[in-house]
């Protein structure tokens, strides 16, 4: 069985001999830009991961793995003109260093490639492949949608929220994890538990990616620290607040939400210390644990040895807890 150090230099090493070295240069210079400055892998490690579960012949499952990372990868490049965003992994982001139009093509081109490695599947499994990715594409979108939507109304629930970002996040690590179990052998039945696993996974893993929006240490993070508070997003920590403060502090917190300052860092350190005076950081563990634990509980259902779950179950602990 190979750790995870393991599986992510085996991935790294076939990202590497997939690099694009089509024309127009144009096009494919930001597709190797953005899958080269770095990134956690996460995506296809947890596939090569599940296929584990199952198969110890991970290889295999390598296309899939490729096609989930450029697929991500894809979604970032677009993601980030929608948030004007200036820095993903600590590098002028593709719109910035190029421009918008090429981020919007070199993103769309990056989805064909997705799907063209996916393709490699057997002809048994490219019809489930087919189906749970293009189900999580399109939950991409929706969940996409929604997060901008919701920088324009005053608040939204907590559960509106959490189905947000399931669709933007955590969809594509549920239907990665689902496709490497597939991959890898798993029943249809097998396979959903895994996809549950990842779903919660998933949704603790973008608490922490808003905590770290806004508390994360510029140096480590990568991207502009404070960005969700300049696009008046409606994470966890602003829903939170406003549901715990005190009715003059809610109304403060609505009326920064509204504005678009020339002074962004005033901003920026009077919505934090507004969060922090409700202690939202602890508020927000205590949820990620929830559902690390539901998490968990997907996987005890499933009956293989213990011993093959211990790298996912410290994987998932350490995204909850990570700074990056
Ligand atoms: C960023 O994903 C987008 C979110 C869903 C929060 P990651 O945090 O996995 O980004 P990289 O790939 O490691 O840079
Ligand atoms: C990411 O949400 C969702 C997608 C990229 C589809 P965010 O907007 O929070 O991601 P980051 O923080 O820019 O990585
Ligand atoms: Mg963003
Ligand atoms: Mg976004
Ligand atoms: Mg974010």
């Amino acid at each position: 069985m190979k750790n995870t150090a393991e599986l992510r230099e085996l991935f790294l090493n076939y990202l590497a001999q997939n690099s694009f070295d089509d024309e127009p240069q144009g096009l494919y210079a930001p597709v190797n830009y953005i899958l080269d400055i770095g990134g956690k892998r996460m995506r296809p490690v947890m596939l090569l991961m599940a296929c584990q579960l199952f198969d110890e012949n991970v290889e295999k499952a390598l296309p899939a793995a490729l096609a989930v990372e450029i697929f991500h990868n894809f979604t970032l490049l677009h993601d980030d003109i929608m948030d004007d965003a200036p820095l993903r992994r600590g590098k002028t982001t593709v719109h910035e260093k190029y421009d918008t139009n090429t981020a919007i093509l070199s993103g769309d081109v990056m989805m064909i490639h997705a799907y063209q490695y996916l393709a490699k599947a057997s002809p048994q499994l490219l019809p489930d492949l087919l189906r749970i990715m293009n189900q999580l594409a399109i939950g991409v979108c929706e969940g996409q949608q929604y997060d901008m939507d919701f920088e324009t109304v005053e608040t939204v629930s907590i559960p509106e929220y959490l189905k947000m970002i399931e669709l933007k996040t955590s969809v594509l690590l549920a239907g990665s994890m689902q496709m490497g179990a597939l991959i890898g052998g798993a029943s249809a039945k097998d396979a959903e538990q895994v996809y549950e696993f990842g779903r919660n996974v998933g949704i603790a893993f973008q608490l922490q990616d808003d905590i770290l929006d806004t508390f994360g240490d510029p140096e480590k993070f990568g991207k502009r620290v404070g960005g969700d508070i300049v696009q008046n997003k409606k994470t966890f920590l602003v829903l939170k607040t406003l549901e715990l403060a005190t009715a003059e502090d809610r109304q403060n917190l609505h009326q920064l939400l509204q504005t678009a300052p020339a002074d962004e860092a005033a901003k920026i350190e009077q919505v934090r210390t507004l969060f922090k005076k409700y202690k939202i950081r602890q508020q927000a563990g205590k949820k990620m644990n929830a559902y690390l634990d539901t998490a968990f509980h997907h996987l005890d259902l499933l009956e293989i040895p213990e011993a093959r779950k211990v790298e996912l179950r410290n994987l998932a602990h350490y995204l909850i807890n990570r700074e990056v």
